[in-house]
């Protein structure tokens, strides 16, 4: 009885000694509560709201290449600080942004050996907590391999998730919702529906010179799971002496997830001084015609990037006041298996029925821009070679944004998209093209994770399973709730490139394939997904005397203001947007399979009379039988009034309200 009671006294004092030892930071509102603390060696750190614990402890610390950094440690020293600051974009979904957090450092040093320290940084904001490891200049820790981060986001509760599998080809995958439990290894963001109340998204911030962390499940703890190099060693730090941050949004309801601008918050201010030529646009393209095997990239007798039709794309272009012309297939490299061949691609040589400076002219006359295309075909080297050159080259033509494309399940030299070669190489790109004043959409690109905030050039990345799949997959193409979980996911970490705006759903080519919405649904996309660079995607002829067209006329790529009125993962969603510097507002809201009535009070317009051009499902709209009907009204509306939304099947609302 004695020995039992002395062991009891024994753990109680360990832990109380553990206990005094736990170090917290709160959130500037009380509400969440970082701890961290050291048991026999091992860093852990617990997520709370009010009591609840929301993360539960869960490991810090690698495995390096030469041996383990997790597990000898005892804490250091602690410092903290705060923050609260308000920093405008030069576009996005607000022009202010607040950042407002408390900030706790946490040196752990080990035990033995080396005595080597590693720094972990915490920071509580009022929308979720975020952490990342700083690794000190130290003489026995200057360049080392990272081969495993043990980081861990430990939920309490099974909560269901929404992920796509974590080798899904660039990103290019469905989304599905599961219990975490029952998930396979997955990419980031996860989004989480953890009860009525609890709403959180777990993914990375600011993925600077490290390799793409995935998730590996445990039961209902996820993992750390970089992505390798083709040698096994997942990041080497060389230079870059932090990790990205590892964020876990938290909300009360899912639209608070929409509107945290926490991954912005996380990375560093902007380094371009002048972003003046950075200029959020809309454009139409030599592309949906390609990717319903109309035309073809390559040369021949329906080759599509012809003088004659970027002319014509120039001039509607010209003729609605869209910024910006894409075409694809204009330079050598296209002919034959081109993601064999890549290494032929060539930037600045344009095929023989295509006169680059000529049109470039053309187009700069009638106020509109030429988008270049870069496929590279995953020969990231070739292009990396090519890069001054031929961005020297547009710029001298006029040319202010380039796509970039890497079609090829690795890069020619055998590294993974998305592993630290590849970050290095996306980055390498932006950087680049930033000296040029170019702006870069970046297709099979890595996983955005708020690097906008610095690379502004950045405007859109695609990531994700786009517009394109309605042109060419073999199951019909993207289900309808695709647009009702890409916000909640793959949209947290930055605009998404998704070519919006298709109105002729026959495909000759694949049968049957088209989009699984209705066409009012196109058109709230244009407000629902966030792009400043906005594609309107269908060929210019599908455009011609439709009066839907002139919402794309006129909406903006570029918002003061963002509200989220309604939202249910993978369900529906509706976005309220202010203009830019106007008192305009522009809503958008989709609907999955399910027809949906909501009410829409417009509490949020001034005061004054403003007009409604409101463009909704028509009479018997439906997405799989009937999605074309659309009826478009026009009513007088002030913050009194409440607005009913039906949204059939698949479908959608698009309305804009301008004050008058
Ligand atoms: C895939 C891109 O997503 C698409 O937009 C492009 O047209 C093709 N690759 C060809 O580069
Ligand atoms: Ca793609």
């Amino acid at each position: 009885m004695k020995r039992i009671f002395v062991s009891v006294l024994i753990c109680l004092i360990m832990s109380l000694m553990a206990n005094g030892k736990d170090v917290k930071v709160t959130s500037p509102d009380g509400s969440l509560t970082v701890t961290m603390g050291v048991d026999s060696g091992k860093a852990w750190y617990q997520v709370n709201r009010g009591s609840e614990a929301i993360i539960n402890r869960s490991a810090l610390g690698f495995v390096l290449k030469d041996g383990d950094f997790k597990d000898n440690f005892k804490m250091g020293k602690v410092s903290r600080s705060s923050l609260d600051e308000t920093w405008t974009q030069p576009w996005g979904e607000d022009a202010q942004v607040r950042n407002h957090y408390n900030e706790m450092k946490v040196r752990l040093q080990e035990k033995g050996g080396n005595k080597r320290v590693l720094v972990v940084v915490f920071r509580a904001f009022d929308d979720g907590v975020a952490f990342r490891y700083e690794f000190p200049e130290q003489a026995s820790l200057r360049e080392f391999v990272i081969m495993d981060e043990v980081t861990q986001f430990a939920l309490p509760t099974d909560a269901q998730a929404w992920s796509i599998p974590a080798l899904t080809a660039y990103y290019e995958g469905i989304y599905t919702r599961e219990p975490l439990s029952r998930k396979k290894a997955m990419s980031g963001p996860v989004a989480l529906e953890v009860n009525d109340s609890l709403y959180m998204a777990i993914m990375e911030a600011n993925l600077t010179d490290y390799s793409t962390m995935n998730f590996e499940p445990h039961g209902t703890t996820l993992k750390a799971d970089l992505v390798p190099w083709k040698n096994g060693d997942k990041v080497r730090v060389e230079q870059t002496r932090v990790s990205p941050w590892r964020a876990i949004i938290i909300g009360h309801n899912a639209a608070d997830i929409l509107l945290s601008r926490m991954a912005l918050n996380l990375n560093e201010p902007c380094k371009i001084q002048d972003t003046s030529w950075i200029k959020p646009t809309k454009y139409v393209g030599i592309w949906w015609a390609l990717q319903k095997q109309r035309w073809t990239w390559s040369q021949g007798e329906r080759h599509g990037a012809t003088t004659e039709n970027t002319k014509r794309y120039i001039d509607f272009a010209a003729r609605h006041g869209l910024g910006g012309v894409l075409v694809e297939g204009w330079n050598y490299g296209w002919d034959g298996d081109w993601t064999r061949y890549g290494d032929k691609f060539n930037f600045t040589k344009a095929y023989p029925d295509y006169d680059l400076e000529g049109l470039c002219r053309y187009a700069r006359e009638r106020g509109v821009r030429i988008i270049a295309h870069n496929e590279t075909g995953g020969a990231a080297q070739n292009y990396e070679d090519q890069l001054e050159d031929a961005y020297r080259l547009y710029e001298s033509l006029g040319i202010n944004t380039i796509k970039t494309g890497y079609v090829n399940s690795h890069f020619y030299n055998g590294e993974l998209q998305h592993s630290q070669w590849g970050i290095r190489h996306f980055r390498k790109v932006i950087e680049t093209a930033a000296r040029y004043h170019m702006m870069i959409v970046n297709h099979e690109g890595a996983m955005p994770s708020g690097i906008q905030r610095t690379w502004p050039n950045l405007i859109a990345t695609e990531s994700m399973r786009g517009q394109e799949y309605n042109a060419f997959d073999r199951r019909g193409g993207n289900p309808p709730y695709h647009e009702c979980i890409l916000p909640f996911t793959r949209g947290l970490g930055g605009p998404m490139d998704f070519t919006p705006g298709i109105f002729e759903y026959r495909n000759d080519s694949v049968p049957g394939t088209r989009p699984q919405t209705t066409l009012a649904h196109q058109l709230a996309e244009y407000i629902v997904i966030y792009s400043p660079g906005h594609m309107a995607a269908d060929q210019i002829e599908n455009y011609e005397h439709q009066p839907a067209f002139k919402f794309i006329e006129d909406v903006p790529t570029n918002w003061e203001r963002t509200l989220v009125p309604h939202a249910a993962m993978g369900k529906y969603v509706t976005y309220v947007r202010q203009e830019r510097g106007a008192d305009n507002w522009y809503v958008g809201s989709v609907t999955d399979a399910q027809p949906r009535d909501l009410e829409l009070p417009l509490d949020f317009l001034g005061d004054g009379q403003y007009t409604a051009i409101i463009y909704e499902d028509g009479p018997d709209a439906d997405y799989r039988t009937n999605p074309y009907p659309m009826t478009i009204r026009c009513v007088d509306v002030d913050k009194t009034t409440t607005l009913h939304l039906h949204l059939a099947p698949g479908g959608g609302t698009a309305i804009q309200i301008l004050h008058r």
